[in-house]
């Protein structure tokens, strides 16, 4: 098969750790990668001052895809590296569809007790270049008792649009066709207003997807309660942000949970990353948990057309999370990424 030229961003803290597993995975695939690491995270920050360079943007665009580990570190003041890296990548490459799957496999412990696979498998696709993550900002008298601080969202008819025609089409093609909207139109009247007036106009060219309507917070609930009642979820940046991290818990876990910022007209390379971020609680420890990575990893090569090459790395994760089941557990970073890359290399 073909050269796969991917960008690798291992980023900070955990991210390093996990990516080092992940091309691991992606290597015994038997596909030929050719890959070109890039230093971007708080060292080269610290060292340069830089984020992300727009020459280095624009190299990133000529790759097939892109590999991030985790950016964020204590020692740069939030919002930095999160902002000008990590956003400005899914900004700049048009990644408006951010897809997080929410899925339970066989054998994996879940708070929820008794919830089976069959009743955690859904996908949140989460819009990635609008909302709260994309509107203007300020603070008046700053430090003051009187601060003022605004943070808006911002939303646009053709943004709202083109990511609830994807989780249309991503709905019909599955089994249950069905497509929930999350937003908090009950009090969020310009932006709700906006997102339910498209679900709805949209909805009427998807006659077979069966549609249904969640405030933000009972879906929260849902998540924990019934999560069965979920197949595909559209929702805004910061509601799906927030909810796939719900998500994550209830299907066995944050380093289990994996995600694609996907372009899906693909006028420049898609972007596949754990949800979890560069963990400083444990970074350098071998203690992360590198599946998410490698479930990422699955779901960059499924993009690029490499469908039974995907599949052989779930299956090789599935196989694996079934044998952790039976006690074999207190393994590192490594020792796991090592397993799984056995199973794949078969
Ligand atoms: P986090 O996801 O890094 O960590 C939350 C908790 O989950 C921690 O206790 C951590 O040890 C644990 N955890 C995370 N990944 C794990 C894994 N693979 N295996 C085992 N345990 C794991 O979230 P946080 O603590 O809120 O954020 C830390 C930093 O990461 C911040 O700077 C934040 O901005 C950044 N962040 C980056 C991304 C990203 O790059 N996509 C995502 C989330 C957070
Ligand atoms: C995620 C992270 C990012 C987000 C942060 C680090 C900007 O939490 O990928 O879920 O909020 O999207
Ligand atoms: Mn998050």
């Amino acid at each position: 098969s073909r050269n796969i030229r991917l960008a690798v961003i291992p980023g900070d803290g955990i991210g390093i750790e996990v990516v080092t597993e992940g091309l691991k995975v992606l290597e015994a695939v038997g596909t030929k990668v050719e890959t070109t690491t890039y230093d971007l995270g708080a060292k080269r920050y610290h060292e340069t001052g830089e984020t992300l360079p727009d020459a280095v943007l624009d190299e990133l665009r000529g790759y097939d895809a892109i590999l991030l580990g985790a950016v964020g570190d204590p020692s740069v003041p939030p919002g930095i590296l999160e902002r000008d890296l990590l956003l400005k990548l899914r900004f700049q490459l048009d990644h408006y569809v951010n897809l997080r799957p929410v899925k339970l496999f066989p054998g994996v412990e879940t708070p929820l007790g008794k919830a089976r696979p069959e009743d955690v498998d859904m996908i949140v696709v989460r819009e990635g270049t609008e909302g709260p993550y994309a509107g203007a900002g300020g603070a008046m008298r700053r430090g003051t008792p009187y601060e003022i601080a605004t943070q808006e969202s911002f939303n646009t008819a053709y943004g709202v649009e083109r990511v609830v025609r994807y989780a249309f089409d991503k709905a019909l093609a599955r089994p249950r066709k069905k497509l929930t909207l999350v937003h908090k139109t009950n009090v969020l009247t310009y932006a709700g207003d906006l997102w339910a007036r498209t679900f709805d106009r949209v909805s009427l060219e998807y006659p077979d997807v069966q549609t249904d309507y969640c405030h933000v917070d009972a879906a929260s609930m849902f998540f924990v309660t019934q999560p069965e009642r979920f197949d595909v979820i559209v929702t805004d940046n910061l509601f799906g942000d927030i909810l796939t991290d719900i998500g994550a818990a209830i299907a066995g876990g944050i380093g289990l949970a994996a995600s694609g910022n996907v372009n899906p007209d693909r006028t420049a390379p898609s972007m596949f990353e754990p949800v979890h971020g560069s963990a400083p609680d444990i970074a350098g420890q071998g203690k992360a948990d590198p599946t998410a990575t490698i479930l990422s990893v699955a779901m960059l090569l499924d993009h690029l057309g490499l469908a039974e090459e995907s599949a052989r790395v779930e299956q090789a994760v599935a196989d694996d999370l079934v044998e952790r089941q039976t006690g074999w557990t207190g393994r590192t970073t490594h020792e796991i990424g090592d397993d799984i890359t056995a199973r794949v290399a078969g």
